[in-house]
């Protein structure tokens, strides 16, 4: 006998990492802080830059294209978006934005060359880029990044990463060149979260197929990320239709929780750089380390694969970020000074 097919998702496209609906709940008071920031290049005048910051899935990717968009839209600024974990160098960087700008001829320069098209290609112009993962370029290239394009006429700067430390470790004279205003992006309450689950399922489920309880159920789940929870909705609906059901039950919305939460630390550990995935990794691999043997084993691991290890007073700055990231949990070790015991977190 042939299995009923049933339709829950009506349009998964909405429920898609990339999908960027009308209006963003819950950010509405964050992407107008960045237009006012921006504004004063629609009369001619220098904008104050901004550092978009906190932890992943509060929607400052969401809110920083929402505010270009607007910017576009309503004042006529030319917007790019370049995701620095894609273009990690200045000169990638120059590339993406020349291509973005459809500037012509741009290719094959130098960047000396490409800078100075672009600021040619630019003059008179206003123009907003958004500096996505700013934390994932190397420090020279990053520097190289923010102090040049700091420096252009008439264009605004929106970074975005989860730490404030990218920011706080910026050599001094392109802290004082960038001096943005920082915005913190605060994890969504389980209220936000269930007002941004009912609004995408208005248009990617079919009526009546989710009932508000499970909604509720996702959004304590996710605890505050609105990646997890969107992702959780989306897969439990594929398992309901998989087990051609009318309607999604909360054993589908647990086992989607499972899968979407893995997906979200494979998403955390693509974002790091190759020395943190290493000692992210030894924390895996141990279950549970004191930070001394880390380093040992992390000093080891960089022997034998030829790799230079970072400086020991970067190394608690690197297990800071992985605890920052959600990735490890660190707690005092039952001995005494200052070591830290690591756990990778559940
Ligand atoms: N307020 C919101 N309303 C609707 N959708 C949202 C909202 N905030 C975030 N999202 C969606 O949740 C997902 C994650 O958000 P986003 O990419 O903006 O997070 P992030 O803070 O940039 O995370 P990361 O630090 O991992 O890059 C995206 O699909 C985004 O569209
Ligand atoms: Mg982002």
């Amino acid at each position: 006998m042939q299995s009923k097919k049933t339709e829950i998702l009506i349009d998964p496209d909405v429920l898609s990492e990339s999908h960027l609906s009308n209006d963003i709940h819950s950010r509405e008071s964050h992407v107008n802080e960045i237009i006012n920031c921006m504004r004063p290049i629609t009369n001619g005048d220098k904008p104050v830059n901004c550092w978009l910051y906190g932890k992943s899935g509060a929607g400052k990717t969401a809110s920083a294209i929402h505010a270009l968009r607007k910017l576009t839209e309503e004042a006529g600024v030319r917007g790019v978006y370049v995701n620095c974990w894609e273009y990690p160098t200045f000169f990638s960087v120059l590339e993406r934005t020349a291509m973005k700008l459809r500037m012509l001829g741009a290719e094959k320069l130098s960047t000396s060359f490409k800078l100075e098209r672009l600021k040619r290609h630019i003059s008179g112009e206003r123009l907003v880029i958004v500096l996505d993962e700013i934390d994932k370029p190397p420090p020279k290239e990053r520097h190289a990044i923010l102090y040049n394009l700091s420096g252009l006429s008439k264009t605004g700067l929106i970074c975005a990463c989860n730490s404030q430390h990218a920011y706080f470790d910026l050599e001094d004279r392109i802290k004082s060149r960038l001096n943005p205003a920082r915005i913190h992006f605060q994890e969504y309450t389980q209220n936000e979260l269930f007002e941004i689950l009912l609004q995408r399922a208005r248009h990617a489920l079919a009526t009546d197929t989710c009932d508000e309880g499970l909604f509720h159920t996702i959004a304590a789940l996710a605890s505050g990320d609105a990646r997890i929870a969107i992702h959780t909705l989306k897969n439990a609906a594929f398992l309901a239709e998989k087990d051609a059901q009318d309607v999604i039950t909360n054993s589908h919305v647990m086992k989607a929780w499972n899968s979407a939460n893995d997906l979200n630390k494979t998403h955390m550990v693509s974002k790091l750089t190759d020395h943190h995935r290493l000692l992210y990794e030894l924390i895996s691999k141990n279950n549970r380390i004191l930070s001394g043997e880390l380093w040992r084993q992390y000093i080891e691991t960089c022997d034998s694969r030829k790799i230079r290890p970072i400086a020991v007073r970067t190394y608690s700055d690197y297990c800071n970020k992985l605890v920052e990231f959600g990735l490890v949990q660190a707690k005092r070790a039952a001995i005494q000074g200052k070591v830290r015991e690591f756990t990778v977190a559940q």
